[in-house]
């Protein structure tokens, strides 16, 4: 036998990589209740709307080609975003949803021992795909339950090689405007890779919002990614797309699954990202809902982050049995699932997303009840 090859006791076991010691587990937002009844779910920032009818339809029409496989370079799909966006089809690549490609870019940029820079409040995938590729998880305190630009760039080391925020960010809905992100990025090392999560993007009507394609353009250190799973509707389809400079690009296009996405979330995401007014339309409902949901909230005695997003964390002070736990209790004992979040900052909010008139009326009406009771 070789000297090189190594051998282990029989008694002895694969050991998983050390990062993964102690992960938890992602909880997913509850689907449904005890006893299975009809809900109300607003616990995984789906969209109020669904999918756009002309994506239903590309998604039905695609049945015949089952057998097939995708389109491994996904162009027609790539075209339709470069279109929709105003961005160059040859920068974006596409995913298993966003999740996937944030798991991509820290396989392909993040090793052992690195830094991966994260606000307190982070979207807490990029913690799990970090810590399996072995990086040690840095955390910036924010303020208000926002991103702080000046308090993460205190946290920038020579170990770090990623910082990655969720604009606007889940689960606190709040953003760092076109200035403070620019503001951040010159702040940053050129070899420190910049991760802008704009899940939530396409919902934002704020002005002083970017989504970040052109500091794409112009520098070798940012990029972008984006879903179908929340304004588009397709969360279940599994379909997400990134961003990136070139050289980016060409360690995507090296390491991910040749057909990571799927022929009928390409086909149907593709009708959905040409329907933009189904995308307007889910927009300003939500829009017009954060400002009554805001509204009626605060009228009741709950207090909420200001968010840009399709949710908002509601807080609550514990006080007179007033506590996050107990308000989902209320709630789900009424139909509704909303979802418990531990923030950093407090364990006492919970997250509620955005949904159809009749679901935030009755919202409303049932968090009213509980204040009272
Ligand atoms: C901030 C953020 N990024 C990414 C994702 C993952 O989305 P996808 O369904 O595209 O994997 C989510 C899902 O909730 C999210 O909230």
């Amino acid at each position: 036998m070789s000297a090189s090859i190594k051998t282990s006791p029989k008694s002895g076991r694969p050991e998983s990589n050390p990062g993964i010691t102690g992960l938890p587990k992602y909880q997913p937002g509850k689907r449904v209740l005890a006893g299975g009844a009809q809900a109300i779910k607003l616990s995984s920032n789906e969209s109020a709307f669904g999918a756009s009818p002309a994506a239903i339809a590309a998604y039905h029409a695609i049945a015949p080609e089952l057998h097939r496989y995708a389109d491994a370079s996904q162009a027609e799909l790539r075209e339709a975003i470069a279109l929709a966006y105003g961005i160059e089809v040859r920068r974006i690549v596409c995913g298993n949803g966003s999740d996937e490609i944030i798991n991509l870019l820290l396989r392909g940029f993040v090793q052992t021992g690195d830094e991966l820079l994260l606000s307190e409040n982070h979207f807490v995938m990029f913690a799990v795909h970090g810590r399996t590729q072995g990086a040690r998880i840095v955390l910036a305190p924010e303020r208000d339950c926002n991103m702080d630009v000046d308090a993460l760039l205190g946290r920038v080391s020579p170990a770090t090689r990623m910082v990655a925020l969720a604009n606007p960010n889940n689960p606190t809905g709040t953003y760092l405007s076109q200035s403070e992100i620019r503001r951040l990025h010159a702040g940053l090392p050129g070899n420190v890779l910049l991760v802008l999560d704009g899940a939530y993007a396409e919902y934002v009507t704020a002005a002083d919002f970017d989504p970040g394609f052109s500091l794409v353009d112009a520098n070798e250190n940012v990029v972008v990614t984006h879903t179908f799973s929340k304004i588009y509707g397709l969360a279940g389809l599994r379909i997400g797309w990134t961003y990136a400079p070139d050289h980016v690009v060409d360690v995507l296009e090296r390491i991910r699954s040749p057909f990571n996405a799927s022929a009928a979330a390409q086909a149907a995401a593709t009708a959905a990202v040409r329907d933009q007014d189904f995308v307007r339309r889910a927009r300003d409902h939500n829009a017009r809902w954060l400002d009554r949901l805001r509204r009626e909230l605060n009228g009741i005695g709950i207090a909420v982050t200001p968010s840009v997003a399709n949710f908002y964390l509601l807080h609550f002070d514990g006080k007179s049995g007033k506590s996050a736990p107990a308000a989902a209790a209320w709630l789900e004992s009424r139909n509704i699932i909303p979802r418990l979040v531990m923030t950093g900052d407090t364990d006492n909010v919970l997250r509620i997303t955005v949904g159809r008139d009749a679901e935030n009326e009755a919202v409303i009406a049932a968090l009213a009840g509980f204040m009272h009771s």
